[in-house]
């Protein structure tokens, strides 16, 4: 079977973070999740990733998914390789793809073009290569009549190596087995004192074995990050491809400011996308809808027709034809059901709210199922919490829910119930009742030209 190890052993010292290079995220997602969907896209599920610097956070990343190996001191790239030895031994059967964490843009069809060739060629090993203008600090590859003789460093290049522009990105295909053997072979003589896994290549053709290069039609697979800087291009980049794929879809953009779209959203035909919208998880959001400006939606849901306009909602589902905003928070749980509309300092959280029910201003509606073409007045408060738990408030079909309320949850409104503006509900309310709660006014007459006479007069 066809195995990955993935070197993520990277500390990263430029990014001055006390944590795995691997893990910076790009677009939303830590590198090494970049590189782990592309291995199981191109069907190589078995992977082993090498950690080195702060290896517990990426044990504690990886969650049991995959096998994880220490190398605990840094000895260069094949050393690196020769700590999962262990593993490559379980099946040696098949081939083994070895990919660097913290480069990111590697992809499926790459993956699975190489390995045909390296399948195809017989090949001991295959580098990945691409081709780049300013080849400066990678390996490149010495190219021979029948295929490649080896990979020569940047620092142990001649002049004539250096101007070679096709460069090692990084990622090769081994059969498993001469992979093991070749490991067995390496040595530390060259400029760094590394163990290089480049070096796996003159010597597999030493011993009379293929080696191939493949090269990618993606130069981008080679891109990494050693700063923050270098992080930010890839973001960039990143955030880039993903608006390109929505524009050919048919999603409207007439500018990208502030506009982050994570890989995993989908966007229906005829949305428009405004400023600052940041779209993050898994969010789908359905066609012809308006989003943003200053939307931020993490796996909401979001039906066809919605707009919504300075939101935050996360984990949450908002059906056709709701309008959102401005100044709203959809908190985890809720459901807004179609046609509903949720103006604006609208706070609503783990609550059903019915179709074609308004929340035009001003309240709080928590931990509460309310019904269809409901009327919640401004200042309308949900009690929810009393300091020890949390209780549900009902509220039915047609019910108009006076300004000021406040709802003590548990607490049930029948259907079409009033509640008068300033009512605080403390009990069930059956069906067409109106819930009034008020003292009785009182005019005091003439207070105030008694209370601020001396004020009054001398105006
Ligand atoms: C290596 C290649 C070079 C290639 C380049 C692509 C070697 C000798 N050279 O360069 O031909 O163009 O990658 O980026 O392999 N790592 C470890 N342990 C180590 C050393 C490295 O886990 O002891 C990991 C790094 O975290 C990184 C990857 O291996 O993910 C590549 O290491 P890096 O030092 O960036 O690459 P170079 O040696 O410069
Ligand atoms: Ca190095």
């Amino acid at each position: 079977m066809n195995k990955a190890v993935i070197l993520a052993g990277g500390q990263g010292k430029r990014m001055k973070a006390d944590m795995p290079k691997p893990l910076f995220k790009v677009l939303g997602e830590p590198m090494l999740h970049w590189v782990t969907t592309a291995c199981e896209a191109a069907g190589v599920a078995d992977i082993c990733v090498v950690k080195g610097f702060r290896g517990e956070m990426i044990d504690e990343y990886l969650d049991g998914k995959y096998t994880t190996v220490l190398q605990a001191e840094r000895l260069g790239t094949g050393h690196a390789v020769q700590q999962a030895i262990p593993f490559l031994e379980n099946d040696k059967s098949g081939n083994t793809l070895v990919l660097c964490g913290d480069a990111p843009f590697i992809d499926e069809e790459t993956i699975k073009k190489s390995l045909a060739v390296h399948e195809q060629q017989g090949n001991a090993v295959t580098v990945i290569t691409a081709e780049l203008d300013n080849p400066f600090g990678y390996g490149r590859i010495i190219r021979s009549a029948n295929g490649i003789s080896g990979i020569v460093e940047q620092k142990d290049a001649t002049e004539e190596q250096k101007a070679v522009k096709e460069v090692n990105s990084g990622a090769y295909w081994f059969r498993t087995a001469d992979l093991v053997e070749l490991l067995g072979k390496l040595d530390n003589n060259n400029a760094q004192n590394e163990y290089y896994l480049t070096d796996t290549v003159y010597i597999a053709i030493s011993e009379g074995k293929n080696a191939g290069a493949f090269k990618s039609d993606n130069a981008d697979i080679i891109r990494g990050a050693n700063d923050r800087n270098d992080l930010l291009e890839l973001n960039t980049y990143a955030r880039m491809a993903v608006i390109k794929k929505h524009l050919v879809n048919g999603i409207e953009f007439t500018c990208t400011d502030g506009v982050i779209i994570e890989r995993g959203v989908e966007i229906g035909v005829g949305t428009e996308i405004l400023p600052n919208t940041i779209l993050r998880g898994n969010t789908v959001i359905g066609k012809n809808c308006k989003i943003g400006p200053n939307v931020m939606a993490e796996n909401c849901r979001i039906g066809d027709n919605a707009s919504l306009n300075t939101v935050q909602a996360c984990d949450s589902e908002i059906e056709s034809g709701v309008n959102v905003g401005p100044y709203v928070h959809i908190r985890p749980g809720s459901v807004i059901k179609s046609e509903a509309r949720i103006g604006d300092f609208v706070e609503v959280k783990n609550s059903v709210i019915g179709e074609k029910t308004a929340i035009a201003h001003l309240a709080y509606v928590g931990d509460s199922d309310i019904g269809k073409r409901v009327n919640i007045g401004c200042g309308t408060v949900t009690v929810n919490y009393d300091g020890v738990a949390k209780s549900r408030c009902v509220i039915g079909d047609n019910c108009f829910i006076g300004c000021n309320t406040n709802l003590i949850a548990p607490v049930k409104l029948g259907k079409a119930v009033y509640t008068a503006a300033g009512t605080t509900v403390t009990r069930d309310v059956p069906d067409y009742a109106l819930a009034i709660d008020r003292g009785v006014m009182k005019v005091n007459e003439g207070y105030t030209l008694r209370k601020l006479r001396t004020k009054l007069e001398n105006k």
